[in-house]
C-alpha cells in the first residue's frame, strides 16, 4: 500500500499513518490524478521511455479505474495515503508490472502541484460562470428598476434620490470587477508543473511542452523547484473568492435592512426566509445573514494559506498539503453562497411605493432646492444655508420640503416661484442626473447597454 516502504525497518506508527494521510480529502480529484497520468504517460511513450504497448495498458487500466470510481464499484478506501497511491497501488494490481512503469520521471511533489491546479483551474471557471449567472439576474432588476426611486445614503444617512436600478447597478461594476480577477488568475495559472520532479526536473528525456499541451496548459513552469512549490494561484483564487463574499457580503446586509421592519423596501420571498420556534409572527432573512456569516471563513481561509507559506524554505514541504481541505472548503461555500444569493434576488418582492416615498420624506432633495436658488443666482454657500433653514422648519412641522407652503418658502428668501415643487420632485431630481455613471433614466439606460453588451461577450 506504500509507495515508500524500501528504506524503512518499522511498520508506521497508526496515528502518524492518520496525520499523515490526505487522502480523506485529496480524493476529491481523483479525476485529475487520473488525468494527468494519462498525458504523463502518453508522453513517455512519445518520447519512447516506455513502450505504445504499455502505455494503452495504462492508459485503459486507467480510464477503468475512473469509471469504477464513478460508479461506485470502485471504493477509495483510508489505508492509502493519498490518492496518488491509491490508484497507482489499484493500477498495479490490474496491470503488474506494466503498472509500475507509470511514476518513472515522476513526483508525488509535481503530480499534486499539477492535480491541484487542474482542480482550480476548473472551480475558477466555474466559479466565474455563477457570477456571471448572478449579474444577469442584477441586469434583470435593474432594467426593471431603472425608474423606481428610492433613497441613496451615504453614512446610513438618506442623502440623495437614486433609482434601485442604479443602486444594483453598484454591485454589478462590483461582480464585473471580480470576473476580471478570475481571468486574470486563470491566465496566470495556466502553465503546468508536471515534468519537475521531486523539485530538480529529471535525466528523463520528457517533453514537458507536449505534456503542457495535452493538459490544455499555455506551456510549462520554468523553475523546476518553483513549480513544486508555488501556490501563488491558489493564494490569488483565495483572495479573489474573499473579495466576492465582501460583495455579497455587503449586498446582504443591505438586503437585511431593506427586509427589515422598519424599512420595508422589499419583502424576501417565503422560499428564502425562515421562522422562528418561539415568535410566530417572525420571517427572518437567515440566508442572507448566513451569507454574510460565512465570509469570515473565506476569509479565514485566504488567512491560513498565506500563514502556511510563510517562512517555507524551497522547496516542497508537507505543510503545503493544508492548502486543500480549506481551500476547497473556500470554493464550496462561494459557489453555494452564490446560487442561493442569486434565487434570493431573483424572487424578492420590491415595495416600489414604500422606496419612492422614503426618498421623499429624507430631504434627499434639499441639494437640488439649493441648486434652484444657484440657477436663480443665488450664491451656493448663501443657497445651502436657506434650504438648511427650511429642512430645520419643515423638520418642525413634520413635513417634506414639497409639502411646504410657498408662503413659508418666501418667507426665507423672495426668489422661490411655485415652479420650486416642480423642481424638487423627485423625477426631476433623478432625471436631472445625466452624467454618465448617474441614476437618470438615460444615463441608467446607457449603461444597461453596455454591460448587457458586456454579458453577451464575456
Ligand atoms: N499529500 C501530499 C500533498 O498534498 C502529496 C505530496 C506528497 N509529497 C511528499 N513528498 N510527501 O502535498
Amino acid at each position: 500500500m506504500k509507495l515508500w516502504g524500501g528504506r524503512f525497518t518499522k511498520e508506521e506508527n497508526q496515528l502518524v499513518h492518520n496525520f499523515n494521510a490526505s487522502i480523506t480529502f485529496d480524493q476529491k480529484f481523483y479525476h485529475q490524478d487520473i488525468q494527468g497520468s494519462i498525458a504523463h504517460v502518453t508522453m513517455l511513450a512519445k518520447q519512447a521511455i516506455i513502450t505504445d504497448a504499455e502505455r494503452d495498458t495504462i492508459i485503459s487500466a486507467l480510464k477503468e479505474i475512473c469509471s469504477d470510481i464513478e460508479s461506485g464499484k470502485l471504493q477509495i478506501t483510508e489505508e492509502y495515503e493519498d490518492i496518488h497511491s491509491f490508484v497507482e497501488s489499484v493500477l498495479i494490481e490490474r496491470t503488474g508490472d506494466t503498472g509500475k512503469k507509470l511514476h518513472t520521471g515522476r513526483s508525488r511533489n509535481d503530480q499534486v502541484a499539477l492535480d491541484m491546479k487542474l482542480y482550480t483551474r476548473d472551480e475558477v471557471l466555474a466559479t466565474d460562470e455563477l457570477v456571471k449567472e448572478l449579474m444577469t439576474t442584477l441586469l434583470d432588476l435593474m432594467k426593471e428598476h431603472i425608474d423606481t426611486y428610492m433613497p441613496g445614503f451615504t453614512h446610513l444617512q438618506k442623502a440623495q434620490p437614486v433609482t434601485l436600478a442604479h443602486h444594483i447597478g453598484a454591485y454589478f461594476e462590483m461582480f464585473k470587477r471580480d470576473r476580471s480577477r478570475l481571468h486574470d488568475i486563470h491566465e496566470r495559472m495556466n502553465y503546468c508543473p508536471l515534468g519537475a520532479g521531486a523539485l530538480a526536473g529529471t535525466t528523463y528525456p520528457l517533453d514537458r511542452e507536449y505534456t503542457a499541451s495535452l493538459l490544455g496548459f499555455t506551456g510549462p513552469t520554468l523553475n523546476s523547484m518553483d513549480s513544486v512549490s508555488d501556490r501563488d494561484y491558489l493564494i490569488e483564487y483565495l483572495s479573489a473568492l474573499s473579495t466576492i463574499m465582501m460583495h455579497l457580503s455587503r449586498f446582504c446586509e443591505e438586503i437585511i435592512l431593506w427586509n427589515s421592519n422598519e424599512y420595508r423596501f422589499i419583502e424576501l420571498d417565503d422560499a428564502y426566509s425562515t421562522g422562528s420556534s418561539i415568535m410566530p409572527q417572525k420571517k427572518n432573512p437567515d440566508i442572507a445573514e448566513l451569507i454574510r456569516g460565512k465570509t469570515g471563513r473565506v476569509y479565514g481561509a485566504l488567512t491560513s494559506l498565506l500563514t502556511t507559506m510563510k517562512g517555507l524554505p524551497l522547496a516542497y514541504n508537507k505543510d503545503m498539503q493544508e492548502d486543500k481541505e480549506l481551500t476547497f472548503d473556500a470554493i464550496d461555500t462561494v459557489k453555494g453562497c452564490l446560487a442561493l444569493f442569486n434565487g434570493m434576488i431573483k424572487t424578492m418582492h420590491v415595495n416600489k411605493e414604500t422606496m419612492a416615498a422614503s426618498s421623499k420624506n429624507g430631504f434627499t432633495n434639499a441639494t437640488d432646492a439649493a441648486d434652484y436658488l444657484v440657477k436663480h443666482g443665488v450664491p451656493f454657500r448663501d443657497a445651502h444655508g436657506i434650504i438648511g433653514q427650511l429642512v430645520l422648519i419643515c423638520i418642525d412641522k413634520g413635513i417634506a420640503l414639497d409639502d411646504l407652503p410657498l408662503e413659508e418658502y418666501k418667507k426665507i428668501s423672495p426668489v422661490f416661484e411655485e415652479d420650486v415643487y416642480e423642481a424638487i420632485s423627485m423625477k426631476t431630481c433623478v432625471s436631472l442626473r445625466q452624467t454618465i455613471g448617474a441614476p437618470g433614466h438615460e444615463a441608467m439606460q446607457k449603461v444597461i447597454d453596455i454591460n448587457s453588451r458586456y454579458l453577451e461577450e464575456n
